[in-house]
Parts: structure tokens; sequence; C-alpha cells
């Protein structure tokens, strides 16, 4: 019997096998894949569907700004493991995340995919058109589907992860930190590996600047 469950802690290592099955290695490239990468997802919406004690399919959602002020979900990636394909797996799982997200209060969900597949949920391009998420050059791609009538309206600007700066962190305990109240306008820089204490901010108004360090880009001083 298929069963969809919140995802545990210890499904992690079949989850990812699943999608390395499903997707390649070229997942870690995927535009949205810059938006999650260590991250968490958002809280109670990580669900995988078991069968015979085996993780056949997962998807997960994470909380973005559409545009600078306009809180939604990305959804993905969702993955059904090859061999169980074609059975309403992969619409189980859609259907139960976008009940859980609906039900959470969340007002709308991104996602850059098939419009082929995911218009049957409800998703398409007829509100994203003045949003864009980085890296995605196909923007027919990025599909949206409300859960709270006209979330979408007039929604415009990039799609960008609500955390800012590198959430990784370290672990190393911060010792004389200061904390700070950002607003428009304020830059922060934190070094890859240097711990914050940044979570989340408010997506009101605030744009935002992101700067990427390439360790194999190093210029000569001259
Ligand atoms: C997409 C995916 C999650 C669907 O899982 P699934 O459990 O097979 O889905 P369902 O059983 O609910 O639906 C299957 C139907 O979707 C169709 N479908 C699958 N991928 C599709 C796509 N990219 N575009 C259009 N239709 C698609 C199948 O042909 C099938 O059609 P049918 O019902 O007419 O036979 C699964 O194929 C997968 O993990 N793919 C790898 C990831 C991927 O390629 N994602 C592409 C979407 S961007």
């Amino acid at each position: 019997m298929l069963t969809i469950r919140l995802e545990k802690s210890s499904d992690a290592a079949a989850r990812e096998a699943l999608l390395d099955l499903a997707y390649g290695p070229v997942r870690f490239e995927k535009p949205s894949e810059r938006l999650r990468s260590g991250r968490a997802p958002a809280r109670g919406l990580s669900f995988v569907a078991v069968e015979q004690g085996h993780i056949v399919g997962t998807v997960r959602l994470w909380n973005v700004s559409a545009g600078p002020s306009s809180a939604a979900l990305l959804l993905g990636p969702l993955a059904v493991d090859p061999a169980e394909r074609c059975r309403g797996i992969g619409a189980a799982l859609m259907r139960h995340a976008l009940r859980a997200a609906a039900k959470a209060g969340h007002r709308a969900v991104l996602l850059a995919g098939d419009a082929a597949y995911y218009g049957r949920f409800g998703f398409s391009a007829e509100r994203t058109g003045a949003l864009w998420l980085p890296g995605l050059a196909d923007k027919t791609r990025l599909l949206g589907c409300e859960l709270i009538a006209d979330a979408l309206n007039g929604v415009r600007g990039a799609t960008v992860s609500k955390t800012i700066g590198p959430s990784l962190g370290s672990n190393t305990a911060l010792s004389n930190a200061r904390s700070a109240k950002l607003g428009p306008g304020d830059v922060q820089i934190i070094p890859p590996g240097v711990g914050h204490g940044f979570t989340s901010i408010d997506p009101g108004g605030i744009e935002y600047l992101i700067f990427r360090i390439d360790p194999d880009h190093v210029l000569a001083l001259r």
C-alpha cells in the first residue's frame, strides 16, 4: 500500500539516492537548486511516498519571496522512482503537498518545470510573466499556483530565497556578536564559513543584492 507521510531525518539518504536516480548529477546545477542549497525546507512541507518500507517518491517545498514583497513557496524537486512511474504517485505527492501548504496558510507555490505535467495541478505561467528565477533561461518554465485567490496578481521581480546570506553558517559559536536590524540600503557581507545568526528577513521593501564568491576564480593583484 502506498503511504504519503512527512519526511523524517532518517529518510535523507534514501531521498538523495532517489533524486540521483531520477535526475542524475545535473540536479545540482538547476536554477532552483541555488535557492535550496544549504537551506532547510519549509517547516512541515517535506513529504515522501512509501511503499513496502521503501521510499518511492519525494517532494519538498521551500520558503521564497516572489519579488521583493510576496511570500511564496518553491516546490521541488519532485521525483518518483523510475520503476514506479505512471501509477499516480507523482500526482498523489503533488496533491498532498499542495493541500498541506494551503492548510498551513501559504499563499502561492512556484516551481520551474514542465507545464505539460504541472498544469493538471493548477500551475501555469499566466501570473509569473513579471517574475524571474535567477539562472532560469526559459521563462515559460516558471510556473505558479495560487493557493489564495490573486496571491500572484501583480507580483514582479526575482524569486529569491527568504534566507539572507550564507545560511549554512558554521559550527563555530558566535563570540562578541552584536545584533543588528538591517533595512533597505544596508549591505551585510558574511564570508563563507563565518558563523552568523541570520535566519530570515521580512521581505517588505527589501532589495536583494547577492554576491557569490568563486574560490576558483581569483584575479591577480596588480
Ligand atoms: C514527473 C514525475 C514526478 C511523474 O511521476 P509519476 O508518478 O509517474 O506521475 P503520475 O503517475 O502522477 O503521472 C504520470 C503521467 O504524467 C506524464 N508525465 C510525466 N512527466 C511528464 C512531463 N515532463 N511532461 C508531461 N507529462 C509528463 C506521464 O506521461 C503520465 O501520463 P499518463 O497519465 O497520460 O500516462 C516522474 O516522471 C519523475 O520523477 N521524473 C523525473 C523528474 C522529471 O523529469 N521531472 C520533470 C518534470 S519538470
